[in-house]
């Protein structure tokens, strides 16, 4: 995962280029920053900063952390506002981020969670955030014919895509589709409040809150 994002930092951007998906784009860039208007913001898994773009003008401060150095560099060009703090790091590991912040966004990261680390990551996550903070977390809808096709899945049932870069290598990237049923009984045991689940045609969204005590 991180030796492909790191390979593909360069061209990663194109998948923001898909015709199909533009309307549903537009959308969520409108969005994505009204629900997270103010906040000091955790950004997990930032990559390029395409999502941070729209947040640092709206929040009143974003820490965006990514375990590329490759897909950094183009998100410091990308988004120059001084109250944005791109940080090398890990999703497993954000206490070494500065928390506690008041809300936290995940832009096509939960997808590569394993199944089997999703409570982790949630668990980790929250406790870098105040109580009642608020989680939003955007990521892809399989889509026939716009989705990579899913090559495989493993035993505990994530599930796998072999995707190109253009150098031609090969590189075999676990995309987990989880629907709202599973993303609602995550947080239902509790690792969240107030959840809710949004979709588009060819995206989801799914809040929910820290809870308070
Ligand atoms: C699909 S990209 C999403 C990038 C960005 N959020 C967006 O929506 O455009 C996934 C990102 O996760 C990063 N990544 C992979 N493993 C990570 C980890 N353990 N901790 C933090 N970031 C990681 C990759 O470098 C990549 O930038």
């Amino acid at each position: 995962m991180q030796s492909y994002y790191a390979a593909r930092a360069g061209e990663y951007d194109a998948v923001y280029e898909k015709p199909e998906r533009q309307a549903d784009l537009r959308q969520i860039e409108q969005w994505l920053p009204s629900a997270l208007y103010g906040e000091r913001l955790l950004e997990v898994a930032c990559g390029t900063g395409y999502w941070t773009q729209f947040l640092a003008p709206v929040a009143s401060s974003i820490v965006a952390v990514d375990s590329s150095a490759e897909t950094l560099r183009i998100a410091r060009q990308r988004v120059p506002q001084s109250t944005v703090l791109f940080e090398v790091g890990d999703a497993y590991a954000l206490e070494h981020h500065g928390g506690l912040f008041s809300a936290a966004f995940a832009g096509f990261w939960f997808s590569h969670v394993p199944l089997e680390r999703q409570r982790e990551f949630l668990r980790g996550l929250n406790e870098v955030l105040e109580p009642g903070a608020k989680v939003v977390l955007l990521d892809n809808r399989f889509v026939e014919g716009s989705s990579s096709a899913i090559a495989e899945s493993d035993a505990t049932g994530n599930t796998y895509q072999s995707r190109k870069l253009i150098d031609g290598s090969t590189h075999r990237v676990l995309k987990n589709f989880p629907s709202e049923a599973q993303l609602l009984a995550l947080t239902g045991g509790g690792l969240g409040q107030a959840a809710a689940y949004a979709s588009w045609p060819f995206f989801w969204a799914f809040e929910y809150r820290v809870p308070e005590a």
